[in-house]
């Protein structure tokens, strides 16, 4: 049997549910088209705002140069924009930040806010499959990716991507849910994604099963450790991770080196 077939037959999770490969990718497209518009909203509704901290620590990692020096960010699975913007706000006048993302709504929300807050010169919106990226060997300063790495299909994949397009002596970022260590909190953090973040995005966006999907997809994420072993297996050097809010999320990094 070729690999390619092997592939096609291959299964994985939807969150709890277990599809063909293959079918991921519909399925989780169709969950960010159906939030796209109130994407934000739930952001801070869910994390009680928390998720600005999270990013602004993944912003603080990326470190753009304060300088006129060109730096060049690829924000993957970078949806509405806000790991963008904030870097573009820590950086000087040579930041560029590149949005790349599968799906057409979410950037069209993302390009609406940058245009907004007249940011359409530093930080540009273009449609990509990061199992499949569309750019040249070595383009990027940095790579980042937030909350967004637990949606790809094939992780792997996009981790050999995300090493091709880097520069040598380039960092990769990536923001994802972790897994709760502290007692007491995990059981408290377990009764309020499954009983109140699905009913709040049911509330807010009519769409409960598109948080239900996510919030199980959190559970199904590799343990930080082992998602280090994948970045180091793609060629990363240097490779580490944090753990912010007792566990609830973990900033990995590694280097192109
Ligand atoms: C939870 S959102 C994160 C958005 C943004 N990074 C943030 O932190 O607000 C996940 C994003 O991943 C995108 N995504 C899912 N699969 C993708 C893929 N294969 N390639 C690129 N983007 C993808 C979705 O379209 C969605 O915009």
């Amino acid at each position: 049997m070729t690999a390619a077939r092997k592939e096609t037959q291959a299964e994985t999770h939807f969150g709890y549910e277990q599809i063909p490969l293959d079918e991921k990718q519909g399925r989780v497209d169709d969950v960010f088209h159906s939030v796209a518009k109130r994407y934000d909203l739930m952001n801070d509704l869910m994390s009680g705002g928390l998720h600005r901290a999270w990013k602004d620590a993944l912003v603080t990692a990326v470190n753009p140069p304060k300088s006129n020096k060109p730096f060049t960010l690829l924000d993957l699975a970078g949806g509405t924009g806000d790991i963008a913007f904030r870097t573009v706000a820590a950086g000087g006048q040579g930041t560029r930040v590149t949005v790349c993302d599968i799906n057409a709504e979410m950037l069209t929300v993302g390009a609406e806010r940058a245009q907004a807050q007249g940011l359409d010169h530093a930080v540009t919106f273009e449609r990509g499959n990061a199992e499949e990226l569309p750019y040249a060997d070595k383009s990027f300063d940095c790579v980042t990716i937030a909350f967004g790495i637990r949606n790809v299909p094939r992780i792997p994949r996009a981790l050999s991507e995300i090493y091709r397009v880097l520069k040598f002596g380039g960092r990769f970022l990536c923001l994802e849910f972790s897994a709760v260590d502290v007692p007491g909190l995990d059981k408290l953090y377990e009764l309020y994604s499954f009983q109140v973040i699905p009913n709040v995005g049911r509330m807010v966006t009519g769409d409960r099963e598109a948080y239900q999907y996510l919030v199980e997809s959190i559970r199904k994420f590799p343990k930080p450790k082992a998602f280090a072993a994948m970045i180091e297996h793609a060629g990363f050097r240097r490779v580490s991770y944090t753990q912010m809010t007792g566990g609830v999320v973990a900033l990995h990094s590694g280097w192109k080196l």
